[in-house]
């Protein structure tokens, strides 16, 4: 019994990503806001026989509040989405006066709601929705999420393919971490399971096509935009994985989100060993329960071209996240 709303329902990314979460048993409500099309999308929807009751919302009569009214989970894919030669930080000035917005909408009308942000830059905007939620008095750390699975997905298909396998690419567990855009994502190939030995050439080419496999995406739509497809599954899949453990289900292997660190202050002691203290926000290996964020494991053992990419990201996270930070401290 979850009520669920996806704010930017009527965009590229959120009309698939509403498809698979009314696909999804768990959830028996499904709000929908955008600020056009969101009626058409919901009636559409509604039509599929499954469980979940959909009702769309635009900005007329109060309808943000209304979508959030009493949702336990909150997926954002609103806002601008990349063209060709842009980077996701270069989405900052459009994207982060919206998802301020929305979460200055969320702090009042879903207070306790898990909060999971897609849109871009995501390194910058977990951070801005963190600072609203701190001026709101409910900021809850383990509630807040960053979605970096399309990351986690892309290096499974590319290593199954590098590896001879792309038949079995849903058997392949690469674990990514650090941020969501550019060098910030770090694949940890060493640990990928089932293992594959790539050289050192290899190892350098899967990493850059995992980091910029956004942009592979940007240039094959031509100038039409980025992953919507791919990144709804992706966004699904991290909602499902949220509800099943509201719901009390334990997941076996980890999932890896973009989190503050003091979400789980003690695990995060030995990420913090291995990537210094110079950020707050990192995409570690976690497990979810009841409340969020139940536990962050360590990162494992990582290999020195891993150990150098991890400091790159670090530095260019500390940007990342100052600017989000400081988007917010202007806004008072
Ligand atoms: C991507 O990784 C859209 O950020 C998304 O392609």
């Amino acid at each position: 019994m979850v009520k669920a709303t996806v704010i930017g329902a009527a965009g590229g990314i959120g009309q698939p990503l509403s498809l698979l979460l009314k696909q999804c048993p768990l959830v028996t409500e499904l709000s929908l806001y955008d600020v056009v099309n969101t009626p058409g999308v919901a009636v559409d929807l509604s039509h599929i026989n499954t469980a979940a009751t959909v009702t769309g919302f635009t900005p007329e009569n109060d309808g943000l509040a209304k979508a959030l009214k009493g949702t336990e989970i909150v997926v954002i894919p609103a806002g601008m989405p990349r063209k060709p030669g842009m980077t996701r930080d270069d989405l900052f000035n459009a994207n982060a006066s919206i998802v301020h917005g929305i979460a200055e909408a969320i702090a009042k009308n879903a207070p306790k709601a898990f909060v999971l942000v897609i849109s871009n830059p995501v390194n910058s905007t977990v951070p801005i929705c963190a600072e609203v939620f701190k001026k709101e008095g409910i900021y809850d750390p383990k509630r807040l999420f960053g979605v970096t699975t399309l990351d986690v997905v892309r290096a499974g298909t590319f290593v199954s393919e590098a590896a001879g396998k792309s038949q079995d690419a849903a058997k392949y567990q690469v674990p990514v971490v650090g941020g969501h855009s550019g060098v910030t994502i770090v694949p940890l190939l060493s640990q990928a399971k089932p293992s594959f030995s790539p050289d050192q050439k290899q190892v350098e080419q899967l990493t850059e096509r995992i980091q910029f496999g956004g942009d592979e995406v940007v240039k094959a739509k031509e100038a039409k935009g980025s992953a919507t497809l791919s990144m709804a599954y992706a966004g699904a899949r991290f909602a499902i994985a949220v509800m099943e453990a509201m719901s009390g289900k334990t997941s076996e292997s980890p999932e890896y989100s973009y989190v503050d660190l003091t979400s789980d202050a003690e695990g995060s002691k030995a990420v913090t060993e291995v990537i210094g203290s110079n950020t707050a926000f990192f995409s570690v290996p976690l497990t979810l329960g009841k409340n969020g964020v139940e536990k962050i494991h360590p990162l494992g053992k990582l290999s020195d071209f891993e150990s150098s990419a991890v400091k790159k990201a670090v530095e260019a996270l500390g940007d990342n996240i100052a600017k989000g930070v400081s988007f917010k401290a202007n806004k008072l």
